[in-house]
């Protein structure tokens, strides 16, 4: 299975507002849709809670959280560890999980992950949530587009 980060971040790595995105780009809502469409996503409840719809149609939905009684519909998985999260997504078999944040849950998969499907914005927004650092040097860019403002990449983890 692979394990994939994705995630929409301004130069400075900023991610999140208060809770919610610091900016609202279609272009990037379609990009997240048809990536993750028919795969399972692992999301921090903060972030599942941030969803305007929830949980994610079309998709398998995990919630990490530590609560055991954290109330989720039906047809939703709550993971309290990230392996159970991991065997889950796993057990889903569509061969790809995505972590769709946040901040919180980048930062726990990083070391993990196989690939980053990042989509950098202009250094517009302020907020308060953040992308983690990773080490270049691990990471090459397999695949670029832009669209508008936007610029979509793929990092490959280097093989060492
Ligand atoms: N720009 C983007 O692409 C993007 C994507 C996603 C989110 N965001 C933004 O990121 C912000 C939210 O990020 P966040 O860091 O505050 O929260 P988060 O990562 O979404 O969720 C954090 C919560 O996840 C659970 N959790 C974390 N680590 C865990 C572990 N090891 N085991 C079990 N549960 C664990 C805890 O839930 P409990 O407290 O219930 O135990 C924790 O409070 C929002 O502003 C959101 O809009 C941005």
């Amino acid at each position: 299975m692979k394990l994939i980060l994705i995630a929409a971040l301004n130069p400075h790595r900023l991610i999140g507002r208060q809770g919610r995105l610091p900016w609202h780009y279609t272009a990037d809502m379609r990009h997240f849709r048809q990536h993750t469409l028919g795969h399972p996503i692992l999301a921090g409840r903060n972030t599942y809670e941030s969803f305007p719809k929830r949980p994610l149609p079309g998709r398998p939905n995990l919630v990490l959280s530590r609560d055991p009684a954290y109330p989720v519909p039906e047809g939703v998985y709550l993971c309290q560890t990230l392996v159970e999260g991991l065997e889950q997504g796993r057990r889903l078999a569509t061969g790809k999980l995505f972590v769709v944040g946040g901040a919180q849950l980048y930062a726990l998969t990083l070391p993990l992950a196989d690939e980053l499907l990042l989509t950098w914005v202009p250094d517009q927004a302020e907020g308060d949530t953040y992308f983690p650092a990773w080490r270049e040097e691990e990471w090459e860019e397999a695949e670029s587009r832009s669209e508008g403002p936007l610029r979509f990449v793929t990092y490959c983890r280097r093989t060492p």
